[in-house]
């Protein structure tokens, strides 16, 4: 048995899409535990884009199984076009995947307060998904499960206590009240294709497990935008860091065999929220032009900075890292030097550890590496690297010291330096 949870090890877009496809590749089962419509994976293959928003990354492997477990916030619209599109290119999905009626269903209403609550001085920068009102409305205890929409009376005695609880908050954002016929009409549609994708999924994971079988757990988002550990209140509403997998899945912590943590060999960030290494101006605007950092759900400008190695350290720390892959190390061809976060100060004290709390008034501290002239992106081994870039690499992986298990230098499933096994075990 293997089990393996891949996480995001900055705030998120690290390319965690292409490297659980090409994990799922040895996987029997992928697992998403957290988050909704808000994750992004784009996955290029055969020169085909792809974006997956709640599918998991390994749906494209047509014979692995797809798990979307209890920790998910899941619109069931967003959901089945997203079917419709891989059905399109020719790959069975409903046979393969197993829903849990546990997660929550995100209806238009909530996606629509999201977005009525996201401007003016105290906005987050959400992506307008419901996804924080559809977790607040399950901490509150009246939200809709997809468990829920086995019948058009079940499914209305759950919106009931939804849109009662909704009437008092649609005022006070000046959005209007929704009502339990309109969001049965649009649910009622879609129910016929949601029922037979449900089924117990921590069983189905458990057997799994059992039977020896590969399994990845796919985290979405990054450790810095888990709602108890990231950079809060400018977070996400889930449990983005590995532990999620457990309480996302519902498998015990005992079952984890390793973490694969994914880092870009910069930073990226959308949304608002501290960000010490950001690069601001035409220096911010050429990172992001050259590696194409525009959101993959909502096409936002990312802002970019350069590697931040206490964050990432931190990433190790919270995630129990066993191993990392660095994405993007092509986009910093062309430079002289790279400067790399290397410590912080804070009210004029330097410290070589994440103050996630008080990471606005943190100013970073740099040290810079020889940077390398050539395009990278034909390089398999580590030896098919200019010097520099395998010190880079090498640096990277003694400053956090966790071994570095992929290195990748192109968006192509095939652009990739495997360094090591992410499977091996941990203990
Ligand atoms: P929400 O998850 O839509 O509520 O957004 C909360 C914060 O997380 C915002 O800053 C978003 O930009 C950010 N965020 C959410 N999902 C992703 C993602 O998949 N990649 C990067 N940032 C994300």
């Amino acid at each position: 048995m293997t089990a393996i949870v891949v996480v995001g090890a900055q705030w998120g877009d690290e390319g965690k899409g292409k490297i659980v496809d090409l994990v799922a590749e040895r996987a029997d089962v992928v697992v998403r535990y957290g988050g909704g419509a808000n994750a992004g994976h784009t996955l290029k293959v055969n020169g085909q884009k792809v974006v997956t928003h709640l599918l998991p990354s390994g749906v494209l492997h047509p014979t692995t199984r797809c798990v979307l477990g209890a920790g998910m916030v899941i619109d069931p619209k967003v959901l089945l076009e997203e079917i419709l599109d891989i059905e399109g290119r020719g790959l069975s999905v409903r046979s393969r995947i197993t829903i849990s009626g546990r997660a929550h269903a995100t209806l238009p209403f909530q996606a629509a307060i999201d977005r009525a609550a996201n401007a003016g001085p105290r906005a987050i920068g959400t992506t307008g998904r419901g996804i924080g009102p559809t977790y607040s409305d399950k901490s509150a205890r009246v939200g809709v499960r997809l468990g829920d929409l086995v019948s058009s009376t079940r499914a209305r005695s759950a919106l009931e206590a939804l849109v009662d609880a909704y009437k008092w908050r649609a005022r006070a954002v000046g959005a209007a009240e929704p009502s339990v016929d309109e969001a049965l009409a649009f649910l009622e549609p879609l129910m016929r294709d949601i029922q037979p994708l449900l089924g117990d999924t921590s069983l189905l994971v458990d057997r799994a497990l059992r039977d020896n079988e590969r399994v990845v757990f796919e985290g979405a988002q990054g450790t810095l935008l888990d709602l108890d550990h990231g950079t809060y209140p400018f977070v996400t509403s889930s449990n983005t860091v590995a532990g999620g997998a457990c309480t996302g899945t519902g498998i015990g912590p005992t079952r984890i065999d390793a973490v694969f943590g994914i880092t870009k060999a910069y930073c990226t960030r959308v949304g608002h929220g501290p960000f010490p290494s950001e690069l601001h101006g035409t220096a911010g605007d050429s990172l992001r032009e050259a590696g194409e950092e525009y959101g993959a759900t909502t096409g936002r400008p990312r802002r970019c900075g350069w590697l931040d190695l206490p964050a990432l350290r931190y990433a190790v720390r919270v995630n129990g890292l066993t191993a990392l892959a660095v994405t993007k190390l092509d986009i910093l061809s062309g430079y002289d030097e790279i400067p790399v976060c290397t410590q912080y100060r804070v009210d004029g004290e330097l410290t070589a550890e994440l103050p996630v709390d008080d990471l606005d008034r943190a100013e970073p501290v740099f040290e810079r590496f020889t940077g390398w002239k050539e395009a990278i992106s034909s390089a398999r081994a580590l030896g098919d690297l200019p010097a520099s870039a395998r010190a880079y690499i090498t640096m990277i992986e003694e400053r956090v010291e966790t071994r570095i298990a992929m290195v990748s230098v192109g968006a192509e499933r095939a652009e990739t330096i495997v360094l090591g096994d992410p499977f091996a075990r941990a203990r």
